[in-house]
């Protein structure tokens, strides 16, 4: 397999193909997700929602992250692995930031980090920069910050808050970021922002106009059924077919079908 890598990416933004992107947090989905050939694979702190069944992505810690990073890169070969860093990791300072950043690359083997924020975090993003570590931005809906916001609606429909969404990609792509994942923005102001720089922006409910997309995989595979927003779209409908096979397993137990003479020594 050839890798992919960083600069891959920003290539692949020049040549016009677009970047495929999913999340995984374990060993199992990770080798699938690799397997089939995504271009990269984001453990996302949505794995506080997805794994720990928190309601936001505030509460899950760095050494939580470290080890969901860790057991997917035992299970990739060939794609680009990014690691979100968790709130309260690096909000404080540019130095707290750069010791999560390096425990991350250490300890779970990861290839970049990904930090949610614009002009606010500017000096925290050149730090890590600074010391090799590859960092991907995060605009529009930040998650992090949803006590700030209060919902989780589409992002930057007012010219104020689209006018700095355009000043921090700008910012991101000159601090030296190899690419910005867009959260739920209009898709026109997506496709500006994305024809505006360099580097590749990855959208999820951003439009059809940026370098890529990325979705929750547990959403987009239909293992969560709860969460319907419109950028959402299900490939299959695992929550229905495992019920459906954990109630025949069941059924099968009390029947005493399950073993029969071929599945026992
Ligand atoms: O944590 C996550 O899954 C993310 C994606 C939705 C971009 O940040
Ligand atoms: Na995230």
């Amino acid at each position: 397999y050839k890798r992919i890598t960083v600069k891959s990416l920003v290539e692949m933004k020049r040549n016009g193909e677009k970047i495929s992107m999913l999340t995984a947090y374990d060993y199992t989905m990770a080798k699938i997700v690799d397997s089939a050939g995504i271009d990269v694979i984001l453990v996302g702190d949505s794995a506080s929602n997805v794994m720990a069944g928190h309601e936001t992505t505030v509460p899950i810690t760095l050494d939580q992250m470290i080890y969901h990073a860790s057991s997917v890169i035992r299970a990739i070969q060939r794609c680009l692995v990014v690691v979100d860093l968790p709130f309260g990791s690096y909000q404080s300072d540019p130095k707290e930031a750069l010791r999560s950043a390096i425990r991350i690359m250490k300890e779970s083997g990861a290839h970049s980090i990904k930090l949610e924020g614009g002009k606010e975090v500017k000096d925290s993003i050149k730090k890590i920069l600074n010391a090799g570590i590859p960092v991907m931005g995060h605009l529009g809906l930040t998650p992090q910050s949803i006590y700030k916001f209060g919902t989780y609606t589409v992002r930057a429909k007012e010219e104020e808050e689209a006018e700095k969404l355009k000043e921090d990609a700008l910012l991101l792509e000159k601090l030296g970021c190899f690419a910005i994942v867009l959260e739920k923005v209009p898709a026109k102001l997506a496709q500006e922002v994305a024809e505006s720089i360099s580097i590749p922006v990855i959208g999820i409910g951003a439009g059809a106009g940026v370098d890529g997309q990325v979705l929750v995989t547990h959403d987009m595979i239909g293992m969560t059924h709860e969460f319907h927003p419109r950028f959402l779209r299900r490939y299959l409908n695992l929550y229905d077919e495992m019920t459906n096979a954990f109630e025949n397993y069941i059924s099968d137990v009390k029947s005493v079908d399950f073993p029969n003479e071929n599945e026992q020594y």
